[in-house]
């Protein structure tokens, strides 16, 4: 029998206030994550704009605070000029990325609107790969600047009179990678990335920057990427992203959990290697991180690659359309703890992304075709909507086992937020242990008088099933077996399950 877990929640013991933009999400023009995603004029729920009504439905769902946009990949070669102005008159591109072909029926202003719809800031990225510091520039007047010059100008005259205050701003996108248009050296990439920063500043000293982190940690060039480009731009930058995608390598589901135990060392590293170059320089001033692309990706890596290959130029074409299985959904529970026990230094996250493309919600094309959650939408919903507060730092005891590759796995990962205002307290947690359920104790100190409002979990035996337009077959259960005794919770967590405990007055 596994061993009782018993976890010790304290009000006091905060790691940190969360950062709303924890649970932002991406939307870039790949594939259909905009065409026949967000956007699609001839669909039956079409608003004026052309904005799938359905989609936004399950985007505001999710309470999506910010997306970035438009790369990604894209972004390399993106002109913005191009995908502003009258319609008629855009030009087609040829997206060298993932070799489509891009009609910019769906631009800057478009986006920012159907980003008003869903409620959530844009966060947007700059081309640092085929272009620099001036296309930048140029762009952040465009967007954000009320003056009579001839960029904010140009704006108004494309009917958008108010700018957009875009607070955060991406400095290009993996810039390390050899598959970026214009990939760089870290001291080159830094010091454009500083200079980039230190101009927009000078437009508008309140904005935010990130700059390009590692694609992901088994980058050959991991970590002095990272200390090289912050040795360059520390003092212009405030954040330096991480990206990260996980794969499932074998038939092992118990090892594919033990994932999320690389992404906290990941998350470790680069807090380290932040905080190396805050040391060496006499710095006051912490970098945070954006962990602005994670999310599971592999089951159409094949595919798209072969696609890329034999049929190029295509418009908005079926790409990374990962369909997600049960215990995808877990992975991507176990990722948002990660991320929450790190919310002192993560204050921006995105899973990546958002429609279509690995995304929590799909669209079927077609006049009448139907918007669905996929298995990896609950965990993500749930803590976006309950995961609001105070992250608390629990003490828990559990059983360990050991998998193919990694050994010492928990058995449960957990952890507590506190909302204050709402007087809830939210514990998520998982169960790793694929083979047994296991007995769940939370001792919690400072909530006198709290009682379960709610429990939801995502429990299944079929670690393959997956969701459809037609049924969707992973969808959360109201657990009803569960104590609360002098302060002290109880239950039982089924193997491989997501559980959500709301606690409240
Ligand atoms: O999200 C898909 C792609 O993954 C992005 O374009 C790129 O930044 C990353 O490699």
């Amino acid at each position: 029998m596994a061993q009782k877990t018993t976890m010790t929640v304290d009000k006091e013991f905060r790691i940190a206030k969360i950062d709303k933009r924890i649970y932002g999400s991406f939307i870039e023009h790949l594939g259909r994550a905009v065409y026949t995603g967000i956007y699609q004029p001839d669909h039956e729920s079409a608003d004026e704009d052309g904005f799938r009504k359905d989609v936004l439905q399950l985007v505001r769902e999710l309470n999506v605070p910010i997306v970035r946009y438009p790369g990604g990949n894209y972004v390399s070669n993106f002109f913005w000029e191009d995908s502003v102005g009258p319609k008629e008159e855009r030009k087609k591109r040829l997206d060298m990325a993932w070799r489509t072909m891009e009609p910019n029926e769906v631009g800057i202003n478009e986006f920012s609107k159907w980003a008003k719809k869903a409620d959530a800031d844009v966060m947007m990225a700059v081309n640092l790969g085929t272009r620099g510091t001036d296309a930048a520039l140029n762009l952040l007047e465009y967007c954000n600047l009320d003056t009579d010059s001839y960029y904010a100008e140009l704006r108004r005259k494309h009917g958008e009179k108010d700018p957009y205050g875009i607070r955060l701003w991406c400095l290009g996108n993996e810039m390390d990678g050899p598959w970026q248009m214009g990939h760089k050296e870290a001291k080159e990439y830094g010091h454009l990335a500083a200079e980039t920063a230190k101009a927009m500043k000078m437009m508008d000293s309140s904005l935010e920057f990130v700059a390009c982190g590692s694609s992901n940690v088994d980058m050959p060039t991991f970590a002095t990427w990272e200390a090289d480009v912050l040795s360059e731009a520390y003092d212009y930058v405030d954040y330096i992203s991480l990206h990260q995608y996980f794969a499932k390598k074998s038939e092992d589901t118990a090892d594919f959990f033990a994932l999320t135990d690389d992404l906290d060392y990941f998350i470790r590293s680069i807090i380290a290697t932040c905080d190396y170059v805050r040391a060496k320089k006499h710095s006051k001033k912490d970098i945070n991180l954006s962990f602005d692309e994670w999310n599971v990706w592999y089951h159409t890596h094949a595919k798209d690659e072969e696609d890329m290959a034999d049929k190029p130029w295509r418009l908005h074409p079926h790409l990374l359309e990962d369909i997600y299985t049960y215990e995808d959904a877990i992975v991507d529970g176990l990722a948002l703890i990660t991320l929450l026990r790190h919310s002192d230094r993560v204050k921006v996250a995105c899973l990546a992304q958002l429609v279509n493309v690995i995304a929590p919600i799909m669209t079927e094309e077609g006049k009448n075709g139907k918007a669905f959650r996929q298995t990896i939408f609950y965990p993500f919903c749930h803590a976006s909507r309950f995961g609001r507060g105070y992250a608390l730092q629990p003490v828990i005891r559990t059983g360990k086992h050991a998998t193919a590759e990694h050994d010492e796995v928990t058995d449960i990962e957990a952890i507590a937020v506190d909302n204050e205002e709402a007087e809830e307290v939210t514990i998520f947690a998982v169960n790793r242990n694929v083979k047994e359920a296991v007995e769940f104790e939370a001792v919690l100190s400072g909530y006198e008088g709290y009682t379960v409002k709610e429990y939801l979990a995502l429990e299944g035996s079929d670690m393959l099933a997956v969701n459809s337009a037609a049924e969707e077959k992973v969808a959360p259960v109201r657990r009803t077996d569960i104590t609360i005794d002098n302060n002290v919770v109880n239950t039982w967590m089924k193997p491989a399950s997501w559980n959500v405990i709301l606690l409240g007055r």
